[in-house]
C-alpha cells in the first residue's frame, strides 16, 4: 500500500484536525496508508511518526489545535537536518508528503521540492490569512470570530466606564484579522501594518465621536502596525528559526499616546493566543475538509508541488512556490469600507 505522510507545522490554528481527518478518510478510500509526522518538520528530522487509523481521527473534527503537534522547526537552519529529512522520507517509504502550514512551513516545502523531494503537496493554514493564491486560509475565520466576540465584550465595559479600549490583535505583518474582526465588531478606528499610524488622526476620530456625544471608543490595532516615524514594537528581539521577531506591545504604546493627547481614560486588551485556540467554526471545518480531500486527490493525480487553494467558492490548485513568494496583504477596497465607520 502506498504511503502518504502528513505534517502540520508553524503556529497552530483551529481546523488543522479537520484537514488531518479528511486526509485520512479520503486517503483510506483511495487505498493509501497514512503516516502522521509529529511536530512539523521536527518529526521528519527525528523520524517521530505514527500510523493513523480510523480511530486516530475519530471525534477530532470539532477540536482546535492539531493531534500531530507542531513546531517552528526549520530544517534549513541547522547543518545536516535537511539530509535527515531526505533520509527519513526514504526510510519511511513515503510516496508523498502533505504539508499543512503557512508561509514558513510551505516555504520549506518549496525548497525541498527544488532539492529533490518532489512528491509534496501543500495545504494553506494560518489565522493570519496572509498566504497568496488563496482567498482564505483555514483558521482565519475562527480567529476573527473569536476576536469579534472579544470586541463585543469590550464594548460593554468601555461604554459603562466611558473609556477608550485599544484591542491588539495578531496577524503578523498583515492586517487581515484587524480589518475583518474590526469591521465585524464595529471598531471606531482600525490600524493595520499596511498603513502607518497617524496618531493625530486617530485622536481626531476619537474626539469627533465625543463631540457627537459618545463617551467611549474601540480602537483595533494589528500587532504589526507601525507609527509613521517608528519601528515595530516587539516583545522580544530574538528571531525564531525562520527569522521572525515576536511582535506585540503596540497596543500599550498606542494607549499611552492616546491618553496623553485626548485625556480620556484608556485601557488595553491584548487578545494574543486566544485567537489561535478553540473549536473551529463551520466555515473552517468545511474549508479544512475540502483542502484535505483535495490534497489526497492531488497526490492521486500526481500533481505534486501544488497547493490546494480557495478561489471564489471553488477549490483549485496552485504552485506552492507562488503561494509563498509574497505576503497577501489587506485589500485596500476593504480598508476603505472600514474607514466609513471611523470616528
Ligand atoms: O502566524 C500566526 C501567529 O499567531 C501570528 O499572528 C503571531 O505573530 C505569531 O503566530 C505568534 O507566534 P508564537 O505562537 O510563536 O508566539
Amino acid at each position: 500500500m502506498a504511503k502518504i505522510g502528513i505534517l502540520t507545522g508553524g503556529g497552530d490554528c483551529p481546523g488543522l484536525n479537520s484537514v488531518i481527518r479528511a486526509v485520512v478518510r479520503k486517503g483510506f478510500k483511495e487505498g493509501y496508508e497514512i503516516i502522521g509526522i509529529r511536530n512539523g518538520w521536527k518529526g521528519l528530522i527525528e523520524n517521530n511518526v505514527v500510523t493513523l487509523s480510523f480511530a486516530s481521527v475519530s471525534g477530532i473534527l470539532p477540536k482546535g489545535g492539531t493531534i500531530l503537534g507542531t513546531s517552528r522547526t526549520n530544517p534549513y537552519k541547522k547543518e545536516g537536518d535537511t539530509q535527515k529529512v531526505k533520509d527519513n522520507f526514504k526510510k519511511l517509504g513515503l510516496h508523498a508528503l502533505i504539508v499543512v502550514g503557512g508561509e514558513d512551513t510551505l516555504g520549506v516545502a518549496a525548497r525541498l521540492i527544488k532539492d529533490g523531494i518532489s512528491n509534496i503537496v501543500g495545504v494553506p493554514k494560518t489565522i493570519d490569512n496572509d498566504l497568496s493564491c488563496t482567498d482564505y486560509t483555514f483558521g482565519f475565520d475562527t480567529a476573527i470570530n473569536t476576536a469579534m466576540e472579544c470586541i463585543d465584550k469590550l464594548h460593554t465595559t468601555a461604554e459603562s466606564h466611558h473609556r477608550i479600549i485599544v484591542v491588539e490583535v495578531m496577524g503578523r505583518h498583515a492586517g487581515w484579522i484587524a480589518i475583518e474582526a474590526g469591521i465585524a465588531g464595529g471598531a471606531d478606528v482600525i490600524l493595520i501594518p499596511e498603513l502607518p499610524i497617524d496618531i493625530e488622526e486617530v485622536c481626531g476620530f476619537i474626539k469627533e465621536r465625543h463631540q457627537r456625544g459618545k463617551t467611549f471608543s474601540i480602537i483595533v490595532v494589528a500587532e504589526g502596525a507601525k507609527f509613521k516615524e517608528g519601528t515595530l514594537v516587539v516583545q522580544e528581539e530574538k528571531l525564531d528559526e525562520f527569522g521572525h521577531i515576536r511582535l506585540g506591545g503596540i497596543g500599550e504604546t498606542l494607549a499611552t499616546e492616546i491618553e496623553k493627547r485626548t485625556h480620556y481614560e484608556t485601557r488595553v486588551s491584548v487578545l494574543g493566543h486566544i485567537q489561535r485556540g478553540g473549536a473551529p467554526t463551520a466555515f473552517d471545518r468545511v474549508l479544512g475538509t475540502r483542502f484535505g480531500v483535495k490534497a489526497v486527490e492531488l497526490v492521486k493525480d500526481k500533481k505534486f508541488s501544488r497547493m490546494a487553494a480557495l478561489t471564489g467558492n471553488k477549490i483549485i490548485d496552485v504552485p506552492i512556490e507562488e503561494a509563498v513568494r509574497e505576503l497577501k496583504t489587506v485589500d485596500m477596497e476593504l480598508y476603505e469600507i472600514s474607514k466609513v465607520f471611523f470616528g
